[in-house]
């Protein structure tokens, strides 16, 4: 029988309770913003909110249903080279299904850290010349950052340097399914 992995957490820094609350915010920020500004798509079609798969897909799933107005979704894949070999390089592993050529793009990730994955895609998908590009994180490492990409949303700010897993993000592909985001516990980590 498979044990509980909630029981592998040594520490929970968000419950699910506070990432439903801080969601919340985000999507209603979000919703007033494109309201009253941030859309400059002249043929005005609904935000095109672009989950980077996989980490981003839980945040995503509930951010957009906080968003109480129309929107659209696509999705994207990236994946880092090596491991510290070429520190930022990162390549494309599933594209977008449609042009975002005048569309207004939000990219939803879930984690900024030294800033390369995001910046390696807001620069991809700014070459498409959409009408706009925000981005929006759930969790900013904030002390860790190594780009000057500005983040437009943050879900929450980590000042700690822990790596976290949980609401979508993993340790080697395990631990998405949390419904909070915790600390792993040593023994876990190999
Ligand atoms: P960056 O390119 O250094 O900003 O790394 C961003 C990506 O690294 C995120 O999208 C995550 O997939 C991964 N990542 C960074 N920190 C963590 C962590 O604490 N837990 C899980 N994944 C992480």
């Amino acid at each position: 029988m498979a044990d509980n992995i909630a029981e592998r957490i040594s520490r929970i820094l968000f419950s699910a309770e506070q990432i439903g609350t801080r969601v919340h915010e985000v999507g209603e920020q979000i919703r007033f913003d494109y309201a009253n500004g941030a859309a400059k798509d002249p043929k005005r079609r609904p935000p095109l909110l672009v989950c980077v798969l996989h980490g981003a897909l839980v945040f995503m799933a509930d951010l957009a249903r906080e968003i109480p107005t129309e929107v659209e979704y696509d999705f994207i894949s990236v994946s880092s080279y090596g491991n510290g070999t070429s520190p930022g390089a990162v390549r494309l592993v599933k594209d977008l299904d449609r042009p975002i050529e005048g569309r207004d793009v939000l990219i939803v990730e879930d984690i900024v850290d030294t800033g390369y994955t995001i910046d390696y895609l807001r620069r991809g998908l700014a070459a498409r010349r959409p009408a706009s590009i925000r981005i929006c994180s759930l969790i900013d490492k904030v002390p860790r950052r190594e780009t000057d990409v500005q983040v437009d949303y943050v879900g929450f700010p980590l000042e700690e340097n822990a790596f976290i897993v949980g609401y979508g993000m993993d340790y080697q592909e395990l631990y998405r399914n949390l419904p909070f985001i915790g600390v792993l516990k040593p023994e876990y980590i190999k």
